[in-house]
């Protein structure tokens, strides 16, 4: 059965003195999950041995990286390979948020890199797609993320695919308060579940967890986790407030 899953982004925000008191709290208000669900914190690169520490104990919880660079190594100032998240015993990384896609410039081709190198090194990433408001007021939202997920996600050999986490984030709905309505959002979670059955088959298909990212929060996580194919989301500003993200993590089926 795939996983339902809280994933917290934190972005850049947050001291690590605040980072830590709102893992600390979340740890604590948060009761054990079920086997089947599971809460990612993805923290700012120099919080994420410490984040690891202080979930120590908790299996339900992981500790996630934002990004990768889509090289293996070399003269990349600044920059954090895949390999360097494998050796601080990282699992998880975001891969192509719309944010590092505007302005960072990363395109379908380099996300597709980054993809490999995290099989490579035993990580599991989470795999941001999704429209701008322009894209969605002409319709064309579907042929948009079905050209995201073919020429990035779709170079994945099948046993790949089937560990990645897919978040669809509409970019319209992303800090704006705007959340796509439930109709909306299992409407185009449907669309991808189908296009992973065309490429890989069926049974695969029903195995990738597909979050849904943009303005979620606690008031209306219940009802966008009720979709059938929305399994979980993936949640920015709601997620830096222990209170509120504890509610979003109670709110998984
Ligand atoms: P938001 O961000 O929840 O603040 O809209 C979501 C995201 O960008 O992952």
């Amino acid at each position: 059965m795939r996983k339902k899953i809280a994933a917290a982004n934190w972005k850049m925000n947050l001291t690590w003195q605040e980072g830590a008191s709102l893992v600390e709290k979340l740890v604590k208000e948060c009761s054990p999950l079920s086997s089947s669900q599971l809460v990612i914190l993805a923290v700012p690169f120099p919080y994420l041995n410490k984040a690891q520490e202080l979930v120590q104990g908790r299996s339900d919880f992981s500790i996630a990286a934002q990004n990768c660079h889509h090289k293996a190594a070399g003269a990349y100032t600044g920059e954090v390979s895949a390999s360097m998240l494998q050796s601080i015993g990282i699992q998880y990384c975001i891969v192509g948020h719309s944010e590092r896609r505007e302005y960072q410039s990363e395109s379908n081709s380099q996300l597709a890199d980054k993809l490999q190198l995290c099989f490579a090194r035993q990580i599991t990433p989470i795999f941001c797609c999704g429209e701008s408001l322009p894209t969605r007021e002409s319709g064309e939202q579907n042929s948009f993320v079905q050209a995201q997920m073919q020429e990035s996600l779709f170079k994945l050999a099948p046993d790949q695919i089937a560990q990645t986490i897919i978040a669809y984030e509409p970019i319209w709905a992303i800090g704006t308060g705007k959340t796509a309505t439930t109709a909306q959002a299992q409407e185009i979670h449907q669309f991808i579940r189908q296009q992973l059955a065309t490429t890989y088959g069926d049974q695969l298909a029903t195995q990738v967890s597909i979050l849904y990212g943009g303005s979620v929060k606690a008031s209306n996580a219940s009802e966008l986790f009720s979709c059938l194919d929305v399994d979980g989301g993936l949640v920015g500003g709601a997620s830096l407030q222990a209170t509120e993200f504890s509610q979003i993590i109670a709110a998984l089926p």
